[in-house]
């Protein structure tokens, strides 16, 4: 009998099996963090006034043991990045150096328990940063620890807002959610591309490949897929009509920053978390980007998809650990394109049946989905990074003073970059 590596439970890595990484639940701290959230929401008046840094040096800090579920160190681990953020960034050109032990103690813990490194990265900002904004839901109250919503509605921006952000600006909701309303509208591909897998690997076992099992099964998800990839590119219209780019250039962007790289922006030695205990942590990471996407990677290996570059390989360090342990399981499968090649036509042989043709077809079909969501991801970012770094860049020329180049918050050069990750999606 044949043997493969088990398939991954999405659920045991914390998958919802119909939102995947993004939980489909908004949930609410024990009132003990209370401060926390008081200082979150008052946060784009702390920045402005500049009085961030002051608010967090009162902080009392809080013990992390009243925390009892994922959701919760979630939260935590949301209102900790930002409160670090704001801490760092509030004076852009001081930026701090240091981050003191009412955010350090309790955020380390938090990074710790989830497998993260200590910096806001795209779980924070994205995923798990929702929550219902009681347009549309009548149960929007939190209780502590219990669900706020059962029916969210990922599918519809106008319904949910950040649970935290810099600016409390519409701008800075769909920038934070575009991404996670793709994710969510595409998470139930996880659980359908895995059962794909299993079901074709039972007929392969049972030695059935020339029976129609394969083709039954597989017609309909690579069309699930080509359908739902071509809905996460209708969401991208919301970032759009949402998101002011000079207001995400100026105000959003610049706060997101990490300690990476940084020496002109003034950390050349990264950032210290000073804790109360003596100890300290120096930490140099890259802000958050959804170039640190487990569900892109996932989509990647699942249609065969190889890129040269290992840059997105190396953001895997700041996913939450059950992400980055699920790719590492999926990637011991074989993929879909494993599976199509196998019974696509080749110079050598001449077997295939049109069932295997339309199957060939339909897989081109997704992997021109895929490769047409990351076009539009480009026009993103030439509309949100490369315009405005260029305009601010002939400003600062025009004042005789030097200029900096477009780099991505992960720390890319990303016109070049994300080009050839689209080029790349293709069937070679
Ligand atoms: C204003 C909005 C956006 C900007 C400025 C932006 C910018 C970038 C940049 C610069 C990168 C390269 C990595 C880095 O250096 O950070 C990147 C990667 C990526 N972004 Fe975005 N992005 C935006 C919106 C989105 C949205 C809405 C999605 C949807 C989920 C998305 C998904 C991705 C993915 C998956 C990657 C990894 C590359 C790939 O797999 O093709 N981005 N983004």
């Amino acid at each position: 009998m044949q043997t493969r590596p088990p398939i991954p439970n999405p659920e045991d890595y914390g998958i919802d099996l119909r939102t995947g990484f993004v939980p489909s639940q908004s949930v609410e701290l024990p009132a003990y963090y209370a401060p926390w959230r008081d200082l979150c929401s008052k946060m784009p008046e702390l920045l402005q006034k500049q009085t961030a840094r002051s608010a967090i040096d009162a902080l009392d800090i809080l013990d992390t043991k009243h925390l009892a579920t994922l959701a919760h160190w979630q939260r935590a681990y949301i209102l900790l990045g930002y409160l670090s953020q704001a801490y760092i960034w509030q004076d852009r050109s001081i930026p701090s150096s240091t981050v003191p032990a009412s955010v350090a103690d309790p955020f380390l813990k938090a990074c710790d328990h989830l497998g993260m490194q200590p910096v806001l990265s795209y779980a924070g900002s994205s995923l798990w940063n929702w929550e219902p904004n009681g347009r549309h839901h009548d149960e929007n109250h939190h209780t502590s620890g219990t669900a706020a919503s059962s029916c969210p509605d990922l599918a519809d921006f106008s319904t949910i807002k950040c649970y935290t952000t810099f600016t409390g600006t519409r701008d800075e909701d769909s920038f934070n959610l575009v991404p996670s309303m793709v994710e969510a509208e595409s998470g139930r591909l996880i659980p359908l591309l895995l059962n794909a897998l299993d079901l074709v690997h039972q007929h392969q076992v049972q030695q059935k490949q020339q029976q129609p099992g394969v083709f039954l099964h597989l017609l309909p998800v690579l069309e699930e897929c080509t359908r739902t990839l071509t809905k996460m590119h209708e969401i991208l219209s919301v970032l759009f009509d949402n998101c002011d780019p000079s207001v995400f250039h100026q105000d959003i962007r610049p706060m997101l920053a990490g300690s990476a790289a940084a020496e002109d922006k003034g950390l050349p030695a990264g950032v210290t978390f000073q804790c109360s205990d003596g100890s300290r942590v120096v930490a140099k990471c890259v802000g958050a980007s959804a170039g640190q996407s487990a569900f892109f990677q996932f989509l990647d290996h699942m249609f065969g998809v190889q890129h040269e570059s290992k840059f997105l390989v190396s953001m895997r360090a700041y996913m939450p650990r059950q992400h980055r342990e699920f790719l590492g399981a999926v990637e011991k499968l074989p993929s879909l394109r494993d599976i199509i090649d196998a019974r696509s036509p080749t110079p050598t042989t001449t077997t295939t049946t049109d069932r295997d043709q339309t199957l060939v077809t339909a897989f081109h079909a997704v992997l021109e989905a895929f490769r047409l969501f990351r076009t539009r991801h480009i026009a993103i970012v030439s509309r949100y990074i490369v315009q405005p770094v260029a305009a601010e860049a002939r400003r600062l020329r025009a004042e005789g003073k030097p200029t900096t180049e477009a780099r991505g918050t992960a720390g890319s050069k990303p016109v070049p970059f994300l080009k050839q990750y689209r080029d790349e999606t293709v069937l070679r």
